[in-house]
């Protein structure tokens, strides 16, 4: 990429002074043409040149995706336009996904702990090894704990823990078995509509599978290898460097030792390390640390204080502090403003990246956290779904360069964009 075209800008420019000094009564073609110019030039992106050989690969792209628009057309299936579950099979088969996953990415920057890598990895293999447990909730889930054979397994809260190893032995069909394990640890379903018809159900389902695949992660064999697989995987996808948000719940070992943040920051650390040495060209992984914002201020102050101490320890790996959890049930930002602002108070670094803005609301205090993330120095802004609503905090971003990480996935799974209102 070279530096702006100034040509254009210069079209642009003459746009305007034409259109403001009234030249004409009608539009003509140059006038049309100058306005989809500037519309171009203002696309993200618009304002960089290409080189020749990134104009032919475009011409190409171009050409392909233009044939699967056409596709669509006649079909009325337009991957895009579909909701995601529907849709992942056909985007799979995608031959512009195709050259998409093949292009470089550089960074994945809106990660989390729990849902690094594609859940097949977790059924497969992580309960498949031996000392693995299962418990089935009253609630119809499913928990799981690794332990050994003759420990007392009443300390984790379960009525009855079955060894997975014995439980397959005496079913009748174990794939269909290991694919209810599946669904535990996604929200894919044959009909989302109907399934998740509220945001609040989408989030208690979101929890419960994190709740399920963390009791899996959780335990430290698993732990490193499901890091190096999920490094596996974004690699694989052209992704050079990842951060994660990562609450750093305690990490376990067969014999019931638990593991501190410390810990778990030092075994990501590892393991990047090692994959970076077995493929030289990945840059690393950084981890925000974060906490779940239904705390109470006493807790949100320990927690920031362990934020100091971890980013003073461990500054290669650390990246920051964050909260996550259902943004319109926790508390908004201002609501902590005591414990966020203690690092600039006692003058220690502590970069932000906050989760703002994941609402539809408009008016009330969650959606004030956008503007509450840019006072407070948020380096970047999680979602930012609302900020088109806020003028002000648009602006701002802008002006900051405070990046803003948009998933579009991930805002019609959790229904702020319904594909179906009613
Ligand atoms: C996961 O399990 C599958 C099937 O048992 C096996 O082929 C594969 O090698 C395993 N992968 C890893 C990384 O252990
Ligand atoms: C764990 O304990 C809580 C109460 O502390 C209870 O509501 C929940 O059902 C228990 N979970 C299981 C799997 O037994
Ligand atoms: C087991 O379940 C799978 C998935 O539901 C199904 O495809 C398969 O036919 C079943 N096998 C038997 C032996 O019933
Ligand atoms: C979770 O797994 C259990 C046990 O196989 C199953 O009964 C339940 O239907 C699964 N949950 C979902 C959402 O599929
Ligand atoms: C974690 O435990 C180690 C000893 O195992 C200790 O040195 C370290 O300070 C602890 N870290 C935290 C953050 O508590
Ligand atoms: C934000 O940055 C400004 C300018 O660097 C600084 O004065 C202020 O203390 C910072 N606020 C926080 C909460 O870090
Ligand atoms: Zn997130």
């Amino acid at each position: 990429m070279k530096a702006p075209n100034f040509r254009k800008e210069a079209a642009v420019f003459s746009f305007f002074f034409c259109l403001f000094a009234v030249c004409q009564t009608f539009p003509t073609p140059a006038d049309r043409a100058s306005l989809i110019k500037l519309e171009q030039f203002q696309f993200t992106g618009g304002n960089l040149l290409s080189t020749e050989k990134e104009l032919q690969v475009n011409c190409i792209l171009k050409r392909i995706k233009a044939k699967e628009i056409m596709e669509g057309m006649k079909t009325g299936k337009f991957a895009p336009a579909m909701h995601f579950f529907r849709a992942k099979e056909l985007i799979e088969q995608s031959p512009v996904f195709k050259i998409i996953q093949m292009m470089p990415k550089g960074a994945g920057l809106h990660l989390h702990e729990y849902a690094l890598l594609n859940v097949d990895w977790l059924v497969k293999n992580a309960t498949y090894l031996p000392n693995c447990y299962i418990c089935f909730t009253p609630v119809g889930g499913v928990q799981f704990h690794y332990f050994n054979r003759n420990q007392q397994k009443k300390m984790v809260n379960c009525s009855e823990w079955v060894l997975l190893e014995q439980y397959r032995n005496q079913i009748q069909n174990v794939t269909e078995f290991d694919n209810s394990l599946m669904r535990n640890l996604t929200l894919i379903t044959e009909n989302p509509e109907e399934a998740y018809q509220s945001q609040n159900i989408i989030w208690h389902r979101f929890s419960d599978a994190f709740a399920a695949a963390s009791s899996l992660i959780s335990y430290a064999p698993v732990f490193k290898t499901y890091f190096y697989e999920a490094l596996k995987e974004f690699y694989h996808d052209n992704v050079q460097y990842i951060e994660i948000r990562a609450l750093l719940l305690p990490v376990y070992e067969l014999d019931g030792t638990l593991h501190n943040k410390s810990w778990s920051i030092m075994a990501y650390q590892e393991v990047s390390r090692q994959f970076k040495n077995d493929n030289p060209d990945f840059m690393g992984t950084k981890v925000i640390f974060s906490v779940h914002r239904k705390l109470n201020n006493a807790e949100m102050k320990i927690a920031v204080h362990e934020a100091m101490e971890l980013y003073s320890k461990f500054p290669e790996t650390m990246a920051g502090f964050d909260m996550v959890g259902h943004e319109d049930a926790g508390h908004p930002l201002w609501y902590f403003k005591n414990e966020l602002l203690i690092p600039a108070k006692l003058g220690v670094k502590l970069p932000y990246f906050f989760h703002a803005g994941e609402t539809d609301w408009e008016g009330l205090h969650v959606d004030e956290n956008i503007l509450d993330a840019l006072l407070l120095n948020t380096s970047r802004i999680g979602h930012g779904y609302s900020i088109n609503k806020r003028l002000a905090a648009k602006q701002l971003s802008k002006k900051l360069e405070v990046a803003i990480e948009v998933c579009p996935i991930s805002n019609q799974l959790q229904c702020y964009v319904c594909p179906d209102e009613s």
